[in-house]
């Protein structure tokens, strides 16, 4: 694989593992102020950062050895509206900054599993800082999510709170395979 490509998945690693723990975090904290739905939501984008992580380190599946991985990594536990809020920041850097700049690489580079990969999360990333805002206006009411379907689409990480959808609008994986929360 070429390098910069290479640095590039790594780092998207780094970056999806972490959200996916921190999101889950989170979602314990939302739970404690009594937002439930908001912790279904936050462990379905848990889950849906984990799918991104296991699509990276498979493109990575041929580099071997350990590396020191560099990568954008929040921290902090503030109330529900402030987690969201620091949750849509990181979802809006990974679709307007990072992966726009890591796809651009890997098409030059002709690394088309990587591509692939990123494309799948960009798109995704899309919709999750979507999704956070839904409930951000919510939770500054002060009441909860009303989503009762929140489903995760586990090949590409899409999340959508509408059942009767038919099919992932990313991969078109169908709807029957989604996981719900
Ligand atoms: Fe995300
Ligand atoms: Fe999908």
């Amino acid at each position: 694989m070429n390098a910069m490509t290479q640095a590039n998945l790594q780092s998207a690693f780094g970056g999806e593992s972490q959200a996916h723990m921190r999101y889950r975090i989170w979602g314990d904290a939302a739970k404690k102020e009594g937002f439930e739905n908001v912790k279904r939501l936050f462990d379905c984008t848990s889950a849906a950062e984990e799918v991104h992580a296991r699509l990276h380190f498979k493109a990575l599946k041929d580099v071997h050895g350990d590396f020191a991985v560099t990568s954008m990594a929040g921290f902090g536990i503030g109330n529900t509206s402030e987690n969201l809020q620091a949750g849509i920041n990181g979802e809006e850097f990974e679709y307007t900054q990072m992966y726009p700049a890591y796809i651009c690489v890997a098409e030059a580079q002709g690394e088309k599993e990587a591509v692939k990969a990123m494309n799948y999360a960009i798109e995704a990333e899309k919709v999750h800082a979507k999704r956070y805002q839904e409930a951000k206006d919510h939770v500054d009411k002060g009441e909860d999510l009303p989503a009762e379907d929140i489903l995760l689409c586990p090949v590409c990480g899409y999340i959508t709170f509408d059942k009767t959808e038919e099919e992932c609008p990313i991969c078109h994986t169908k709807a029957k395979a989604f996981i719900a929360y």
